[in-house]
């Protein structure tokens, strides 16, 4: 069993972002600037948020954080997007999801300019990366094939399966690694909460690469992989003794991977890390540097 160690990863992609961001700025540029939006205080967002504006130091960015009231309405939402859109300092901009309900998620999404969208959910980004075209591509996804390039896991030729269809993790990764990407070309099977017990477990447990995003803690059990499989666990859940644990039985699963991610320490920290990347490239095409 081998740890596909999200930090090191991360750290080390950090490092040469921090190092080309030092030489546009000695060249007599602004430094990279982002802005988040969190609306209320959801406790998970608070610390991806957190984490965010973190590493943002750490390449050698600007950022600033927008908190917004619980109670904010739809309006007010967009009406902020318009002005960080009009806003020639900011690079890029990220919407922290969720949204409370009164607010459609994917209206205030169609509302950044793609230009600005480094999450990659506008329309226009999601579009263009499952065309094959240049893109911000969605962070999490981004993030698990730089892991995968990093350790350089095979994955062309290869059978995946994809648990969970979400349209930030699932449904792009499913999509990227399927492409005809640097990491790609692999064989792709998408299950979701509608797929069968027995048809999923057919596909998984001849997945070379299983790539799993519920948000259930412990879903991923050993009698649904094979030996010597590739895991990628994206789920981060908070259990009630305060623990955080993914969507798989580390402990019991481990042991038959080839190559698995921990958490913490796998694909969260490779989702900030990719939001940095393209950052960077929002900053690069607003200077014509790419
Ligand atoms: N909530 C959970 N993951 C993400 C993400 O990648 N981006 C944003 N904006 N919100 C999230």
């Amino acid at each position: 069993m081998n740890l596909l160690d999200g930090k090191k990863c991360a750290d080390s992609l950090i490092a040469g972002i921090a190092k080309q961001v030092a030489r546009h700025v000695d060249f007599g540029l602004r430094k990279p600037h982002m802005t988040v939006v969190l609306v209320g205080n959801h406790a998970p967002s608070e610390s991806y948020v957190k984490s965010k504006v973190t590493t943002c130091t750490l390449s050698g960015f600007e950022s600033n954080l927008i908190r917004l009231p619980e109670t904010v309405t739809e309006k007010e939402l967009l009406w902020l997007i318009q002005q960080i859109n009009a806003d020639a300092s900011t690079d890029g901009v990220i919407v922290q999801l969720p949204l409370p309900k009164q607010i459609n998620a994917q209206r205030v999404i169609n509302a950044i300019a793609p230009e600005k969208d480094i999450d990659g959910f506008h329309p226009t980004n999601f579009g263009r990366m499952a065309l094959g075209q240049k893109a911000f591509r969605p962070a999490t996804a981004y993030g698990i094939c730089k892991l995968l390039q990093f350790y350089q896991v095979p994955v062309a030729g290869k059978h995946c399966v994809v648990i969970g269809r979400s349209n930030i993790v699932g449904k792009p990764i499913s999509i990227m690694l399927s492409n005809d990407f640097d990491i790609g070309n692999a064989t792709v099977t998408l299950t979701h909460i509608e797929t069968p017990r027995e048809l999923l477990l057919d596909e998984t447990r001849r997945a070379d690469i299983v790539i799993v995003a519920v948000g259930i803690p412990g879903f991923v059990t050993p009698d649904m992989v094979k030996d010597g499989v590739t895991l990628i666990d994206v789920g981060i859940n908070r259990l009630e003794n305060g623990k955080l644990v993914g969507d798989v039985d580390f402990a019991a699963v481990a042991p038959k991977c080839e190559w698995i991610t921990p958490v913490p320490g796998g694909v969260g920290r490779m989702t900030v890390a990719a939001l940095m990347i393209n950052t960077l490239m929002a900053y690069q095409n607003n200077f014509e540097l790419a």
